[in-house]
């Protein structure tokens, strides 16, 4: 895990903008071991994607002050050159939150606000359920009281988001 001190200006300052991320939303949930694509659009504010260029991708949790990387997604991505970014979600990411979000940080271009520290995007928080044992249903065989109480914690953790029916089944 690496963490990041930023000024409370860049996060605060969402007034310029340039890559605007579509998905994750605040209404998304990411499930641990499944696909998970994140779509971004100019918002046509400066600065510009071409201007932007390769960025570094990846999966934070934090606040205004500090933010830790839980997941790098890509380390060079070119933003004016594709518009999304599809991978999957580890399993081991972390416990299950709705802390999560995507950040984005320009390999080159300085923050409007800040010259001291690179363009920042950052995505909407969102929930995250990483279930691992979700993907070994032989548990229930072995020892199905496990199972069954690790099942009530994914369920839980969906129905916060009224997505339990996608996973179920
Ligand atoms: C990063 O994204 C680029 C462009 O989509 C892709 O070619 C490359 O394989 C990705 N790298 C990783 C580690 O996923």
């Amino acid at each position: 895990m690496r963490s990041t001190f930023v000024a409370l200006s860049i996060l605060a300052g969402q007034a310029f903008a340039g890559v605007f991320m579509t998905n994750p939303t605040a209404s998304t949930t990411a499930v641990g071991g499944t696909a998970f694509t994140i779509n971004w659009q100019d918002d046509n504010k400066t600065p510009t994607l071409a201007s932007i260029g390769p960025v570094e991708v990846g999966i934070f949790v934090g606040n205004v002050i500090q933010q830790t990387e839980v997941f790098q997604i890509n380390a060079s991505v070119d933003v004016s050159k594709v518009s999304s970014l599809s991978f999957t979600i580890p399993t081991t990411i972390g416990p299950n939150s709705n802390n999560y979000f995507v950040r984005m940080t320009s390999l080159a271009l300085p923050s409007p606000e800040d010259a001291k520290f690179k363009y920042q995007s950052f995505s909407s928080k969102f929930q995250l359920c990483s279930h691992e044992h979700y993907y070994f249903p032989h548990l229930h065989h072995r020892c199905p009281n496990i199972y069954w109480r690790l099942q009530l914690n994914l369920q839980r953790c969906l129905q916060h988001h009224q997505r339990c029916h996608r996973y179920q089944g």
